[in-house]
């Protein structure tokens, strides 16, 4: 039988790729719940839309009523929930989104399970969530499941306070929950705001690479299948109360990364080596930017088995011609008010 599971933000970069997973396995019957902010795109999931197990719900998370109604009418086993305000900068220039989609629309999404599930087993809440909830590392050390919350930047606060509420709902209601914490996400279907969409973009238009500041910022990059692949694994194997750390084992100094995407362009382009690096361009600090993410997985590699499955320089050659097969994809979200919000950032710069 087919388990009836919600996913929430199926429509955005790492949630299509989740929903993707979850129908070809055959096993689960897909709501997909997405609001289709600027983030939001049904293009990336065109393959799927038919499936007889899919179905897409537009809807806002933080909408109480319509949440619990949705809720009344299905019988879920499982919420998978990503929906969220997901880029740092944006949280910078608008923090009260984030509070109201990170905060109140999961709190709002966890008291309507509490009432569906009230006398129902096997249930389970995912909570998808971030690194960044453990604030900045120094040059040493990793992100384990046990390190202190410590989140610095308006995001990673909404993130590490929606992580709070599913821990207190879990234990004030007994609400059966599960948490994963994942690195910096790269693949298909990445908005061209994050630092690798974006410098693919530009480095095929020629356009300057905003680096900020000295480009010694370090992230730990992991592609978009395996972190869906993880989901996976969590959501049908994990342990409830549990929180699991998903991570690349694969640091990169920002600046590194960038020389690494302009070299493997250029040879894509047929551009002279050397020729898109001159694009770079040092600009003002990100606010309060944090120094280092390092991810330490080996829980989730020793209770389940899990590891990353692309080398990164493969995976970024994946990305790149995934790119470069989706112009359409790019000049769309890259149009209308993507456009606009993209302008005023950088030219306050
Ligand atoms: P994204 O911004 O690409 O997609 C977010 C999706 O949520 C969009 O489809 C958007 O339309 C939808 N959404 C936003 N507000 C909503 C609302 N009020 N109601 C319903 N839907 C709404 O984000 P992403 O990068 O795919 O991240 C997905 C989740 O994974 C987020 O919770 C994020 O915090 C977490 N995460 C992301 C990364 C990363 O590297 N991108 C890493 C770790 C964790
Ligand atoms: O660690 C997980 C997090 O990774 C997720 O929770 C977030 O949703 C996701 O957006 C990502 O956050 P980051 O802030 O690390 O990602 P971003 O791609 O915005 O930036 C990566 C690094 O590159 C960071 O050090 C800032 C820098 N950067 C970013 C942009 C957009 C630049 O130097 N120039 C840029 O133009």
């Amino acid at each position: 039988m087919h388990k009836n599971v919600l996913i929430t933000g199926g429509a955005g970069f790492i949630g299509s790729h989740v929903v993707r997973r979850f129908i070809k396995s055959g096993n689960y019957q897909i709501v997909n719940l997405d609001k289709l902010t600027y983030a939001g795109n049904l293009e990336n999931l065109r393959d799927i839309e038919n499936d007889p197990n899919y179905e897409f719900i537009k809807g806002d998370i933080c909408d109480f009523d319509f949440i619990n109604e949705l809720f009344k009418k299905h019988d879920f086993h499982g919420v998978i929930h990503l929906a969220a305000e997901s880029h740092v900068d944006r949280s910078i220039t608008n923090p009260m989104e984030f509070i109201q989609t990170n905060v109140v629309g999961t709190v709002s999404l966890l008291n309507a399970v509490k009432e569906a599930w009230k006398g129902k087993e096997n249930r389970r809440f995912y909570h998808v969530s971030t690194d960044e909830v453990y604030g900045s590392l120094g040059e040493e050390g990793l992100f384990k499941e046990i390190t202190p919350y410590d989140p610095k930047s308006p995001y990673s606060a909404s993130k590490a306070s929606s992580d709070h509420f599913v821990r207190a709902y879990g234990n004030t209601y007994d609400l059966p929950y599960v948490i994963s914490n994942c690195s910096n996400n790269y693949g298909p279907n990445h908005f061209p705001e994050k630092l690798i969409p974006l410098m693919i973009h530009n480095i095929r238009n020629k356009k300057p690479l905003p680096v900020y500041g000295k480009g010694e910022n370090v992230r730990d990059w992991l592609y978009v299948e395996d972190h869906a692949r993880a989901i996976e694994l969590i959501f049908e194997k994990g342990k409830n109360g549990e929180t699991y750390n998903i991570g690349g084992f694969n640091e990169w100094k920002n600046i590194d990364l960038v020389h690494l995407l302009c070299d493997i362009m250029d040879r894509k382009l047929g551009n002279e080596q050397g020729s898109s690096r001159e694009l770079i361009t040092f600009v003002k600090d990100r606010a309060g930017h944090d120094l280092r993410y390092a991810i330490d997985a080996s829980k989730l590699n020793e209770e389940l088995g899990w590891e990353p499955s692309l080398q990164f320089k493969e995976g970024l050659e994946k990305t790149v011609d995934w790119f470069f097969n989706n112009e359409q994809w790019l000049n769309d979200v890259t149009s209308g008010d993507y456009m606009k919000y993209y302008d005023e950032h950088y030219t306050n710069r």
